[in-house]
């Protein structure tokens, strides 16, 4: 599975990418305020450092209008995806941007039907919202899998990305799935390395390697 990162904080991608933990970042209008950047500086920013694709996200709610964005967005470096959302309008700039071969990231998708029609529209990711599921008590996990069911039954090519992962477990489980990628905040990939019994043993490791009175360097 590819772990994307959900987030537009530069020095914790670049921590991230240094381990080689990074194959592609996602970004959306709210990640982008909470970075308190300008959207170009800090994407160009973000293009520079990973090779992997980079979502950037349209405000625009019409398609011509999205279509202009997404281009505009584009122009920003080569591994840019242009993230849309999946209304209706959303599916034609898809269309649209795909044909031209640009990389397209349908995002907010709520639903397996939303989905298919991503898909048809030649999207290259499909974003479903993991969490924002869980929240109203949906099971944001059955639509991945759901998702991972009807695009090998019929042999579509669109990568399912989950998104809105708010834990390890969630990491776990899309893996499980088969989710193509997992994007996430960086608390939460870091959060993957965590395990209460790791800690313990640990700690009884170095007590007892202190008792030995020995040094390795
Ligand atoms: O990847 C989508 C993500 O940014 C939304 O996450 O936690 O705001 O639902 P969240």
């Amino acid at each position: 599975m590819k772990f994307f990162v959900d987030s537009a904080d530069v020095a914790a991608i670049a921590e991230l990418n240094d381990l080689g933990m990074v194959d592609g970042v996602t970004t959306n209008p709210s990640i982008i305020l909470k970075s308190g950047r300008d959207i170009t500086e800090v994407t160009r920013e973000i293009c520079a450092l990973v090779s992997g694709p980079v979502s950037a996200e349209v405000v625009a709610t019409q398609a011509d209008a999205m279509i202009a964005e997404g281009r505009k967005l584009a122009e920003i470096a080569e591994n840019i995806t242009i993230k849309l959302p999946l209304t209706w309008d959303g599916l034609k700039a898809c269309k649209t941007l795909t044909d031209e071969g640009r990389m397209v990231n349908v995002t907010l998708c709520f639903s397996a039907n939303q989905a298919l029609l991503a898909a048809k529209a030649g999207a290259t990711f499909i974003s479903p919202f993991i969490g924002r599921l869980d929240d109203i008590n949906l099971d944001g996990m059955e639509l991945i899998e759901d998702i991972r069911t009807i695009y090998d039954n019929y042999g579509f090519e669109t990568q399912i990305l989950a998104a809105s992962i708010r834990s390890a477990n969630h990491m776990k489980e899309a893996a499980l799935i088969g989710a193509d990628v997992a994007t996430a905040p960086p608390n939460v990939i870091k959060a993957m390395a965590n395990h209460v019994l790791t800690d313990k043993g640990l700690a009884a490791f170095l007590s007892d390697w202190e008792k030995t009175g020995q040094t390795i360097l």
